[in-house]
């Protein structure tokens, strides 16, 4: 049986499943039934100073799919809105009867060394495993020159890490945010100040939809509406692009990863690890489909593990980072065609319309002898887009091929077709 526990940064967890700082962890009621259904450790809600923020109602909207399912969530809430002595004596109880979970503190204060010094020594002696720089909500905390107002200016990110390795012992977290144009550039900065980790990635400046009626955006507030941050199953593929960006970094790499943003079952969280996240957070997926879906989590994680021979999580962390590499590197003599197993195809032609209208017009639609209808690739034409097998609505119906070129590999840097080879660096 595999061991999911890890050694984060300095912080023990029984798995690496925590819950993210949001609504899940901001009180002791919720934290306490997150430890009882299994999770590993929480990060805290953001705390402030007092008096602590007011929210709005309504807060969250969504961006749904076809059948109702939520792709993606969006939120206006600020930090905690309960005051600092009652989170603080609460995370105290808490880990004091929950030693052996994972217990972070977030931290938003203004960038002013004073507040730091200040808010520290309070939160470490909460007991506290560690603490996690919210550098990153996009709504209503950067008008207060906090949030994503910091993570955007990598001097800040900087300068308050190094105060918080200064005025504190406990493992430095800092979380990223998203809105930015190249996140490799505040995770440096946070290596710089001296931070354990960087966490990432917090929530997505978005509109999720409009009231058409209304005339507002959602959520809706008396009669406006402000853009919120986005989060949820849809932010995923971004999430796990920027982990692998500060994962392959030469400036970063080795730096522990907190891996967050769409994790909703194992084998997301697997594939956070894989590239080179040692937890990862989860927020969305819980107020989804409650604290449960841990059990699921642990249970797929561990059995998959054990499918594949990795006794700890060590044992595959990172292991697809080697092969996320940049498009010039990539293989010039790689192909693969198309191919359509006859006996699951159900005639729908959709990759027929996909490849003819937008594609290389590589699938044939031809009239059988009982006036039905066939779909075949034609293989000199295919360029293994994938197009046709992404629209097939039929799992498994349709697969890409790879063919045997007899070439050896060659990228751009090497292919001669590439007008600027001599200016490029070799592999
Ligand atoms: C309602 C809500 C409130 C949040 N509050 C905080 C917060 O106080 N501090 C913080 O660092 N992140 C906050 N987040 C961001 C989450 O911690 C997490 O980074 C983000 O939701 C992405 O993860 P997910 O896709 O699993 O939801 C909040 C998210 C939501 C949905
Ligand atoms: S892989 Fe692309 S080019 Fe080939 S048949 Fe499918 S859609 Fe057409
Ligand atoms: S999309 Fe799939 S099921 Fe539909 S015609 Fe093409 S191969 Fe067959």
């Amino acid at each position: 049986m595999a061991d999911l526990s890890i050694h984060f940064a300095g912080i023990k967890a029984p798995n690496p499943f925590w819950l993210a700082s949001a609504p899940p962890t901001d009180k002791a009621y919720n934290v306490v039934r997150a430890f009882e259904a299994g999770w590993g450790g929480v990060v805290w809600k953001t705390l402030g100073e007092d008096p602590p923020p007011v929210n709005v109602s309504s807060r969250y909207s969504a961006h749904f799919g076809k059948n109702r399912e939520v792709i993606g969530f969006n939120n206006i809430e600020l930090i905690t809105d309960r005051s600092l002595e009652i989170n603080l004596r609460e995370i105290t109880q808490v880990k004091k009867d929950w030693p052996d979970r994972a217990m972070i503190v977030s931290l938003m204060y203004p960038c002013d060394e004073a507040s730091w010094k200040r808010i520290l020594p309070l939160v470490e002696a909460t007991g506290a495993d560690g603490i996690e720089l919210n550098f990153g909500c996009p709504h209503g905390m950067p008008e207060r020159g906090m949030g994503a107002a910091v993570g955007q200016v990598p001097e800040y990110v900087e300068m308050i890490t190094r105060w918080c390795k200064q005025y504190c012992s406990l493992p430095v977290i800092v979380k990223l945010t998203p809105n930015i144009t190249d996140i490799r550039v505040p995770a440096r900065a946070a290596l710089a100040g001296g931070a354990d980790a960087v966490s990432l990635i917090n929530t997505i400046n978005s509109i999720t939809s409009i009231d058409l009626e209304q005339m507002v955006a959602r959520p809706i507030v008396g009669h406006q509406s402000t853009h919120g941050g986005y989060c949820g199953s849809a932010v995923k593929p971004i999430a796990l692009n920027m982990v692998a960006e500060i994962a392959r970094d030469p400036a970063t790499r080795g730096l522990p990863l907190s891996g967050i943003g769409g994790i909703g079952n194992w084998r997301d969280a697997a594939e956070f690890i894989a590239l080179g996240a040692g937890s990862v957070q989860v927020c969305t997926a819980a107020m989804l489909h409650g604290f449960r879906i841990v059990h699921e989590m642990k249970d797929g994680l561990s059995r998959w593990m054990d499918t594949q021979g990795y006794a700890s999580i060590a044992d595959f962390c990172g292991k697809a980072v080697p092969q996320t590499t940049d498009w010039k590197y990539l293989d010039m003599n790689y192909q693969v065609i198309a191919h359509i197993n006859q006996d699951a195809c159900i005639q729908c032609g959709r990759c027929y319309v996909a490849c003819e209208d937008t594609s290389h017009q590589s699938i044939a639609q031809l009239i059988t002898a009982e006036n039905g209808r066939r779909y075949e690739v034609k293989a000199e034409e295919c360029v293994g887009c994938n197009l046709c097998q992404i629209t097939c609505p039929v799992e498994g119906c349709i697969s890409m091929v790879p063919q045997d070129s007899g070439k050896p590999y060659m990228n751009w840097t090497q292919d001669p077709r590439n007008p600027r080879a001599d200016l490029q660096s070799q592999s």
